[in-house]
């Protein structure tokens, strides 16, 4: 039994962990890829958004953190409130390593990937408890705020203490929701090769009874489904997993019908959900507004520029809103409350550009630009249009956009974009897209994210510019083509 002035492990862990954030954040806020207008962790190393909930009107974002080298260690949850999911306040650390169940002595331990839910008041928070070498790895645990700040972990933890049946390639990232009456979780998985998604359902949250495989990849979609999230959308459901070793694809989605009764999800519509490099993780809130908002890591695994000399990493994507279509495929809109970030405004109206001609515009200073752009072919049937984003004067360094109309192909080829790494994203767009184009662009100091035709397809990427690329061209090349653009500088929330 504790004195009561006795700090437990719990507290003392994070005592220490936001003594060492408040010292050295300074620090890392010099770093020159930091971002205008995203989401970043003072200090540190960050990986997944984790217990995205809207509670007593604000937002909450927790995410995985390691505050004490900007490499990935053993996993705190980092947490900051927002008003309008743009601009954020740090809090506290809310859970650190101190439990047997996920506290370890090296190797891989910590408080790994999780969700929130609001119950009788409170904030409750689901995360595993992975600890190498103690049998089981990976356990299913609680953690409890009446204020939304300070978090206590369940006694009754771990409330999931093995997986169900056979050898599995993890059992991790607990997803619960409420349906009906009851609590549902989905956790990741994978069995033979397949990645899947285990459905338990609970009256209490902290007794769940396992009812079976919700949904499995066919053996393509990866052997294990990492951070798995099932959400209702419109009338469907949509099941967002992010698969570890599915050939082409980091992130998934499937519309379908979900059956609470028999625990089955059956996909009708499967696609990515982002055709980017840097999107992983993704997990979504619902809103007083009803909205379904999604948030990913704007990073991935095994990244160049991961190294402990930067002081931090790890970037959040900008909140999206999921939209079911009429035709049962979904959308991702840049949520309207980044409107409120625009400043200086410029727009170029039906510029007609020759077959080699080239327009330039310079970037304010880091880059915090939104671009709208609305492409036409007219009647060259073989003209693309090409932007040279943050490109230096020289044009050897920077990130190139293409819509090359004929084939109907979008190219995002960041592999001259400067220190990070290389590599091209290649998008056929549906037939729709034949002769007219809508991107929307938002360009940060090392990120750019690109909606295509409001949202039915994005591309994230981060990209490392150097400081003097800072310019932005366009033109077309193989016929003549219709180009307006409007644009705006847009604010600093870190500021
Ligand atoms: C996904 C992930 C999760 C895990 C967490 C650990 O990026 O691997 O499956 O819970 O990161 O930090």
């Amino acid at each position: 039994m504790l004195a009561s002035n006795q700090k437990t492990e719990h507290e003392e862990v994070i005592r220490k962990a936001n003594e060492h954030i408040n010292e050295q954040s300074k620090g890392a806020q010099e770093e020159p890829f930091r971002l205008n207008y995203h989401f970043m962790p003072p200090v540190g190393w960050m990986n997944d958004p984790n217990g995205l909930i809207h509670f007593r009107g604000e937002y909450h974002l927790f995410y995985q953190y390691y505050p004490y080298k900007s490499i990935w260690g053993p996993m705190h949850w980092g947490h900051a409130k927002s008003k309008d999911l743009i601009h954020w306040t740090h809090l506290p650390v809310a859970l650190a390593p101190s439990e047997e169940y996920d506290k370890g002595e090296e190797g891989g331990y910590g408080v790994w990937s999780g969700s929130a839910v609001q119950a009788d008041g409170k904030l409750v928070l689901f995360y595993t408890g992975h600890v190498d070498g103690r049998a089981p790895v990976e356990v299913q645990c609680m953690a409890e705020s009446a204020d939304g700040v300070v978090f206590k972990k369940h006694p009754a933890n771990p409330v999931i203490g093995k997986a169900p049946d056979g050898a599995r390639f993890g059992f991790r990232d607990p997803k619960v929701w409420k349906q009906g009456d009851s609590w549902y979780m989905v956790v990741g998985s994978g069995q033979d090769g397949k990645g899947q998604a285990l459905l338990y359902r609970s009256a209490t949250l902290t007794e769940w009874e396992y009812m079976g495989v919700a949904a499995e990849s066919d053996g393509t979609k990866g052997d294990m489904w990492e951070c798995p999230d099932l959400f209702p959308l419109g009338d469907k459901h949509v099941l967002a997993i992010s698969p570890m070793n599915m050939n082409g694809a980091k992130n998934w989605l499937m519309v379908g019908e979900m059956d609470y009764e028999t625990g089955k999800f059956k996909p009708e519509y499967e696609a990515r959900l982002d055709e980017g490099f840097d999107f992983y993780a993704a997990q979504t809130l619902l809103d007083d507004k009803g909205r379904r908002i999604v948030i990913a890591w704007m990073d991935m695994w095994g990244s160049k520029l991961i190294s402990e000399e930067r002081g931090w990493y790890g970037a959040m994507t900008l909140p999206r809103e999921l939209v079911l279509t009429p035709q049962g495929t979904v959308v991702s809109r840049p949520i309207r409350e980044l409107e409120a970030l625009r400043e200086a405004h410029w727009i170029s109206e039906s510029l007609l550009l020759q077959d080699g001609e080239i327009r330039c515009w310079n970037q304010p200073d880091g880059n915090p630009l939104e671009i709208i752009a609305w492409l036409s072919k007219g009647d060259d049937e073989k003209v693309s249009v090409v932007f040279n984003l943050s490109s230096s004067e020289d044009d050897r360094e920077k990130t190139t956009v293409a819509y090359s109309f004929r084939d109907r192909i979008l190219t995002v080829d960041r592999s001259e974009s400067g220190i990070g790494d290389g590599g091209v994203n290649r998008i056929v767009l549906p037939e729709s897209s034949s002769s007219e184009v809508k991107l929307h662009m938002f360009l940060d100091r090392s990120s750019l994210e690109i909606f295509v035709n409001d949202g039915e397809k994005v591309i994230t990427n981060r990209i490392y510019p150097g400081d003097d690329s800072r310019t932005f061209k366009v033109t077309a090349t193989g016929g003549k083509a219709k180009v307006t653009l409007e644009g705006w500088e847009l604010g600093n929330i870190w500021n």
